[in-house]
């Protein structure tokens, strides 16, 4: 089995990433973490890469004058990694045709709803406003319109009665930290 190499982008906690980490962990696992990069150089995710010895990198999208140009930085970082497969997780930037066109089919993103339900940010505090019995999260392929990229698995998480948006996104971070790591998996696999 060929092991890929996959960048992980953050923007801050990090527990997606860390999810990915552990489960790359597994020698069987057809996905290696090879780097974790942020563009905010205090990203509480960053400390947990260097506690597993992965290599960490950070772009400052402050430091940069246009999307453009953040984008721009943050490809010539990747691609000197030689990645088979970016996971954004928690990644909080609108991007660019400038990153999106060199990494399309092989960049990878988890979003806390049901796509294509709750798109954005807010997803649940939207989702309890609107009385759903059933939330969740999935992992999608990015592409260039926000959060709509094919689908390659979901999780659902049952409302509870009494939920709040805090209660709530915590049993879905729950089933975050499964469904990513198996997707990215199934991704890793399908590669030829
Ligand atoms: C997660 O809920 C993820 O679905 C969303 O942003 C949050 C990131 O959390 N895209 P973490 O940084 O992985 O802890």
């Amino acid at each position: 089995m060929k092991r890929r190499r996959v960048g992980v982008l953050i923007s801050g906690r990090g527990s997606n990433m860390a999810a990915l980490v552990d489960a790359a962990r597994d020698p069987a696992c057809p996905a290696e973490i090879v780097c974790v990069v942020s563009n905010r150089p205090d990203a509480a995710g960053l400390e947990f890469a260097r506690s597993r010895n992965i290599p960490t990198h950070v772009v400052d999208h402050k430091r940069y004058a246009s999307r453009e140009s953040f984008d721009a930085a943050l490809n010539a970082y990747l691609q000197s990694q030689n990645l088979d497969l970016i996971a954004c997780a928690g990644f909080m930037r609108i991007m660019t045709p400038v990153l999106l066109e060199p990494w399309a089919g092989k960049m990878i993103n988890i979003h806390p709803s049901l796509l294509p339900l709750y798109k954005g940010t807010h997803t649940h505090e939207r989702a309890l406003a609107d009385g759903v019995k059933v939330h969740g999260c999935s992992v999608h392929y990015v592409t260039a319109e926000l959060d709509s990229g094919p689908v390659i698995a979901q999780a659902e998480v049952p409302v509870l009665p009494g939920d709040t948006p805090e209660t709530l996104s915590q049993r879905v971070l729950v089933e975050e930290h499964k469904l990513y790591p198996k997707a990215l998996a199934m991704v890793a696999n399908r590669l030829t």
